[in-house]
Protein backbone atom coordinates (compact mmCIF):
# COMPACT_ATOMS: atom_id res chain seq x y z
CA UNK A 1 0.00 0.00 0.00
CA UNK A 2 1.48 3.51 -1.36
CA UNK A 3 0.32 6.18 1.10
CA UNK A 4 1.37 10.24 -0.37
CA UNK A 5 1.92 12.77 2.44
CA UNK A 6 1.63 16.46 2.05
CA UNK A 7 2.22 19.59 3.96
CA UNK A 8 2.39 22.94 4.67
CA UNK A 9 5.31 24.54 6.86
CA UNK A 10 2.62 24.61 9.87
CA UNK A 11 1.99 20.61 9.11
CA UNK A 12 6.12 20.09 8.13
CA UNK A 13 7.48 18.39 11.79
CA UNK A 14 4.26 15.88 11.93
CA UNK A 15 4.27 14.93 8.37
CA UNK A 16 7.65 14.33 8.67
CA UNK A 17 6.52 12.03 12.09
CA UNK A 18 3.89 10.39 10.44
CA UNK A 19 5.87 9.31 7.77
CA UNK A 20 8.76 7.70 9.81
CA UNK A 21 5.74 6.14 11.40
CA UNK A 22 4.46 4.82 8.49
CA UNK A 23 7.57 2.79 7.02
CA UNK A 24 8.08 1.49 10.31
CA UNK A 25 5.04 0.04 10.36
CA UNK A 26 5.60 -1.42 6.66
CA UNK A 27 4.06 0.95 4.39
CA UNK A 28 4.88 2.95 1.11
CA UNK A 29 5.37 6.42 1.46
CA UNK A 30 5.54 9.34 -1.19
CA UNK A 31 6.47 12.31 -0.12
CA UNK A 32 4.61 15.15 -1.78
CA UNK A 33 6.53 18.32 0.10
CA UNK A 34 6.93 20.45 1.42
CA UNK A 35 10.66 20.26 2.79
CA UNK A 36 11.00 22.76 5.53
CA UNK A 37 9.33 24.14 8.68
CA UNK A 38 11.30 27.26 8.16
CA UNK A 39 10.28 28.72 4.81
CA UNK A 40 6.15 29.06 4.30
CA UNK A 41 4.46 28.28 1.74
CA UNK A 42 0.70 27.98 0.54
CA UNK A 43 -1.46 25.09 1.85
CA UNK A 44 -4.41 24.81 -0.62
CA UNK A 45 -1.21 23.81 -3.15
CA UNK A 46 -0.37 20.46 -1.01
CA UNK A 47 -3.81 19.52 -0.48
CA UNK A 48 -4.73 19.55 -3.93
CA UNK A 49 -1.67 18.12 -5.10
CA UNK A 50 -2.14 14.80 -1.72
CA UNK A 51 -6.02 14.92 -3.70
CA UNK A 52 -5.09 14.66 -6.97
CA UNK A 53 -2.12 11.75 -5.93
CA UNK A 54 -5.02 9.92 -4.54
CA UNK A 55 -7.88 10.05 -6.62
CA UNK A 56 -6.06 9.69 -9.42
CA UNK A 57 -4.63 6.42 -7.98
CA UNK A 58 -1.04 7.01 -7.84
CA UNK A 59 -1.37 6.54 -4.28
CA UNK A 60 -4.13 4.14 -2.19
CA UNK A 61 -4.37 6.62 0.69
CA UNK A 62 -3.06 10.40 1.78
CA UNK A 63 -2.19 12.14 4.69
CA UNK A 64 -2.35 16.14 4.65
CA UNK A 65 -0.87 18.50 7.47
CA UNK A 66 -1.36 22.00 7.81
CA UNK A 67 -1.12 24.22 11.19
CA UNK A 68 -4.80 22.82 12.07
CA UNK A 69 -5.13 20.51 9.24
CA UNK A 70 -8.54 22.87 7.88
CA UNK A 71 -6.96 24.75 5.57
CA UNK A 72 -5.12 21.54 3.95
CA UNK A 73 -8.49 19.25 4.37
CA UNK A 74 -10.78 21.81 2.78
CA UNK A 75 -8.05 22.30 -0.52
CA UNK A 76 -8.38 17.83 -0.85
CA UNK A 77 -11.83 17.87 -0.57
CA UNK A 78 -12.07 20.27 -3.46
CA UNK A 79 -10.53 17.41 -5.95
CA UNK A 80 -13.54 15.35 -7.08
CA UNK A 81 -13.52 11.45 -5.27
CA UNK A 82 -11.44 12.39 -2.59
CA UNK A 83 -12.72 12.13 1.34
CA UNK A 84 -10.44 13.52 3.66
CA UNK A 85 -11.25 13.54 6.84
CA UNK A 86 -10.04 16.13 9.70
CA UNK A 87 -9.90 14.19 12.79
CA UNK A 88 -8.67 14.90 16.15
CA UNK A 89 -9.35 12.36 18.34
CA UNK A 90 -9.33 8.29 17.59
CA UNK A 91 -13.06 8.23 17.52
CA UNK A 92 -12.96 10.73 14.47
CA UNK A 93 -10.57 8.76 12.77
CA UNK A 94 -11.96 5.40 13.48
CA UNK A 95 -15.51 6.44 12.19
CA UNK A 96 -14.20 8.32 9.25
CA UNK A 97 -12.88 5.04 7.93
CA UNK A 98 -15.68 3.52 9.13
CA UNK A 99 -18.56 5.59 7.71
CA UNK A 100 -17.04 8.19 5.44
CA UNK A 101 -14.32 5.75 4.36
CA UNK A 102 -11.89 8.76 4.04
CA UNK A 103 -9.28 8.19 1.95
CA UNK A 104 -6.90 11.33 3.19
CA UNK A 105 -6.84 11.67 6.65
CA UNK A 106 -6.41 15.45 7.72
CA UNK A 107 -4.24 16.44 10.86
CA UNK A 108 -3.39 20.05 12.39
CA UNK A 109 0.39 20.07 13.36
CA UNK A 110 -0.25 23.15 15.99
CA UNK A 111 -3.26 21.51 17.09
CA UNK A 112 -1.83 17.49 17.98
CA UNK A 113 1.28 16.57 19.65
CA UNK A 114 3.54 13.31 17.50
CA UNK A 115 2.06 11.13 20.91
CA UNK A 116 -1.40 11.92 20.12
CA UNK A 117 -1.60 12.08 16.11
CA UNK A 118 0.31 8.65 15.62
CA UNK A 119 -2.51 6.77 17.45
CA UNK A 120 -5.10 8.63 14.96
CA UNK A 121 -3.22 7.69 12.36
CA UNK A 122 -2.97 4.06 13.50
CA UNK A 123 -7.12 4.18 14.35
CA UNK A 124 -7.85 5.54 10.71
CA UNK A 125 -5.66 2.88 8.86
CA UNK A 126 -6.72 -0.13 11.17
CA UNK A 127 -10.23 0.57 10.66
CA UNK A 128 -12.62 -1.02 7.96
CA UNK A 129 -15.10 1.13 6.00
CA UNK A 130 -18.46 -0.47 6.76
CA UNK A 131 -20.52 -0.38 3.80
CA UNK A 132 -24.32 -0.79 3.16
CA UNK A 133 -25.94 2.12 4.13
CA UNK A 134 -22.85 4.10 4.11
CA UNK A 135 -21.61 2.94 0.52
CA UNK A 136 -25.09 4.90 -0.61
CA UNK A 137 -23.61 8.03 1.44
CA UNK A 138 -20.50 8.42 0.34
CA UNK A 139 -22.29 7.95 -3.45
CA UNK A 140 -24.16 10.83 -2.67
CA UNK A 141 -21.26 12.63 -1.81
CA UNK A 142 -19.35 12.12 -4.98
CA UNK A 143 -22.82 12.93 -6.73
CA UNK A 144 -22.26 16.84 -5.10
CA UNK A 145 -20.82 19.07 -8.09
C1 LIG B 1 -0.27 28.66 8.07
O1 LIG B 1 0.18 29.66 8.92
C2 LIG B 1 -1.63 28.17 8.52
O2 LIG B 1 -2.60 29.09 8.15
C3 LIG B 1 -1.91 26.81 7.92
O3 LIG B 1 -0.92 25.92 8.31
C4 LIG B 1 -3.22 26.16 8.28
O4 LIG B 1 -3.41 26.11 9.66
C5 LIG B 1 -4.41 26.63 7.55
O5 LIG B 1 -5.52 26.12 7.71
Amino acid sequence: MLIALASDHGGFDLKEAVKKHLEKRGFETLDLGTDSAAVSVDYPKYGELCGRTVASGEADLGVVCCGTGIGISMAANKVPGVRCGLCTDTYMATMTKRHNNANILALGGRVLTVDEALPIVDAWLDTEFEGGRHQRRIDMLDDIR
